[in-house]
C-alpha cells in the first residue's frame, strides 16, 4: 500500500486493526472424518518445537525485521494453517463434489476441535465467518417484544452496537447502556459488576457485553456478571479479544452465547469464527442452513463458503493445542505485563489496567500531544508495528502475543517512551 494511502487510512482510523470506525442435543463427538491426502506445498514448514518460543514464532511467515504488535488484528496464519488451506483448495479443485460431501465431516471435525480447545460439546459450536457475523446471528435471532429491554454498555464495538440497533428496529425492544468504569486503568471486578447490575430492570431480558474492550484493553468479569444477573436474563458476549488470550473454558464463563472470530488471537484462518451456545433454544436462525439436522448445524449459516479456510480451522486449533492454551496465554500476558510495567511512571499514560484479572493481551496507551495515528506511523519507522483504536477516543494499541518476544517488548517500551519529547 502506498505510504500516502496508508497515512490517509490511519488518519481516518481505518488501518491496522481499525477495520471499521465506524438445549444442545447433538453433544456427542463426531466420528473422525477420513483424512484427505495431503498435497505437497511449495515451502516445507519449519518443524515446530512447542517448548521453544522462537520455533513457535518461526511458524508465521511474518516479516521478522519488524516487531509485530498488531498481528492479533487479523491472523497472519501459521505455516500449518496455510498448508491445510492449500490441501483443501486442491481437493476442492480436483473433485469439488466429493470435497463438498467430505465437508460435512470436516465441519464436524472443526466443531470437535473447538470443543477440545475451548471446552463444552462439539454441538455447542456454530461455525461463522467472523465475530460480527456471529453477533448478527445472536442478536438477530432473539425473540423480544417492545416491552423488553436489552442492557448493554458504552464500551462495545460497532458490531455489537449495530446488531442491537437492528434488533431494536426488528422487535421494538429498548436498549439501555451503562458505563462500567470511568478510568479504565483502575477498573475493578466489583465496580464493573455493580454498575452493570444496577442497570438491570424488571424488563431486562438480555445483557449484551464485550469480554475484552478493544477501546481500552479492559477485561470484563463475565463469570461474576453471569452469577450476579437475575435468572432468566440471557448473557451474550462479544468474546473476540478474550478467546485464546484468556485461559478459560467457555462453559465456565457462565454466559449463554459467545461469538468470536478465530482469526485474531487464535491465529486461525482468516474469515472464520464460532458462536458458542450453552443452549440454542432461545435463538431462531436468521440465515438458512445447509445442515439443519443438528442444532449447531442449524445455527451455522448456509450457502457455499470459502470452505478451505473453514475446514483448516481444525488445524488452527491443533496448532494452539500442540503448544497448550495456558502456555500461549501465559506468553501473551507475561509480555503485556512487561510492556505495562515498562511504560508505568513514564510520560505516556497506560490506559489498560496493570492487573491481569481485568486485562488480557491488548495494551492501550495515550501519548500526550501526539494523535495515535501519528504514533503508529512513527513507531513503524522504527520497526514496531502497532495500531490505533477505532473509537471516538482513540489510543495507541499494542498486542503482544506468540509472534512477539520480550526483547521486542523492551524495544517497544523504549520507542513508545521516546515519542514524548521531555
Ligand atoms: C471488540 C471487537 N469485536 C469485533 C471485532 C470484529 O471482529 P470480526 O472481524 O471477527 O468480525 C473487533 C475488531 O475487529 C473488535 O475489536
Amino acid at each position: 500500500m502506498p505510504q500516502s494511502t496508508r497515512r490517509a487510512l490511519i488518519g481516518a482510523g481505518l488501518a491496522g486493526g481499525a477495520a471499521l470506525v465506524v438445549g444442545c442435543d447433538d453433544a456427542t463427538e463426531p466420528e473422525a472424518a477420513p483424512t484427505p491426502t495431503p498435497t505437497p506445498t511449495s515451502s516445507a514448514p519449519p518443524e515446530l518445537d512447542p517448548a521453544d518460543w522462537a520455533s513457535v514464532r518461526a511458524q508465521f511467515p511474518l516479516d521478522t525485521s519488524m516487531a509485530q504488535f498488531a498481528a492479533f488484528v487479523l491472523s497472519p496464519h501459521t505455516v500449518p494453517v496455510d498448508a491445510a488451506i492449500d490441501r483443501y483448495r486442491s481437493l476442492l479443485g480436483a473433485d469439488t463434489e466429493q470435497a463438498l460431501l467430505d465437508g460435512y465431516d470436516l465441519e464436524d471435525k472443526v466443531r470437535a476441535a473447538a470443543a477440545q480447545f475451548a471446552g463444552g460439546a462439539a454441538g455447542q459450536y456454530a461455525l461463522t465467518d467472523s465475530t460480527t457475523m456471529g453477533l448478527g446471528i445472536i442478536y438477530g435471532g432473539l425473540a423480544l417484544t417492545p416491552r423488553d429491554e436489552v442492557l448493554s454498555t458504552t464500551h462495545d464495538f460497532v458490531s455489537t452496537e449495530d446488531s442491537l440497533r437492528l434488533l431494536t428496529l426488528r422487535t421494538g425492544a429498548k436498549v439501555r447502556r451503562v458505563t462500567l468504569y470511568d478510568d479504565p486503568a483502575s477498573a475493578t471486578v466489583d465496580e464493573m459488576v455493580d454498575r452493570l447490575v444496577a442497570g438491570v430492570t424488571p424488563r431486562t431480558r438480555v445483557v449484551a457485553i464485550t469480554w475484552v474492550h478493544s477501546s481500552t484493553g479492559v477485561r470484563t468479569p463475565v463469570r461474576e456478571i453471569a452469577d450476579a444477573l437475575p435468572d432468566g436474563v440471557l448473557l451474550c458476549v462479544d468474546g473476540v479479544h478474550g478467546f485464546a488470550a484468556v485461559d478459560v473454558d467457555l462453559p465456565d464463563l457462565g454466559c449463554d452465547f459467545l461469538s468470536t472470530g478465530t482469526h485474531k488471537w487464535l491465529f486461525g484462518p482468516r474469515g472464520t469464527g464460532i458462536v458458542w451456545g450453552a443452549n440454542w433454544g432461545p435463538l431462531t436462525e436468521i440465515i438458512p442452513s445447509f445442515s439443519p439436522q443438528s442444532p449447531a448445524g442449524r445455527m451455522t449459516p448456509g450457502g457455499y463458503h470459502s470452505f478451505e479456510h473453514r475446514w483448516a480451522l481444525a488445524d488452527g486449533f491443533a496448532f494452539q493445542q500442540s503448544i497448550g492454551r495456558s502456555a500461549v496465554v501465559g506468553r501473551t500476558v507475561e509480555q503485556a505485563s512487561r510492556l505495562k510495567e515498562g511504560l508505568a511512571g513514564t510520560a505516556v499514560t497506560v490506559i489498560t489496567p496493570a492487573d491481569p484479572a481485568v486485562s488480557a493481551g491488548i495494551v492501550c496507551v495515550d501519548v500526550p500531544g501526539m494523535p495515535p495515528a501519528n504514533a503508529v506511523l512513527t513507531l513503524r519507522e522504527q520497526g514496531i508495528v502497532t495500531s490505533a483504536t477505532p473509537y471516538a477516543t482513540s489510543y495507541l494499541r499494542l498486542g503482544p502475543s506468540i509472534v512477539t518476544n520480550p526483547d521486542e517488548v523492551d524495544a517497544a517500551v523504549e520507542a513508545v517512551r521516546s515519542l514524548v519529547q521531555v
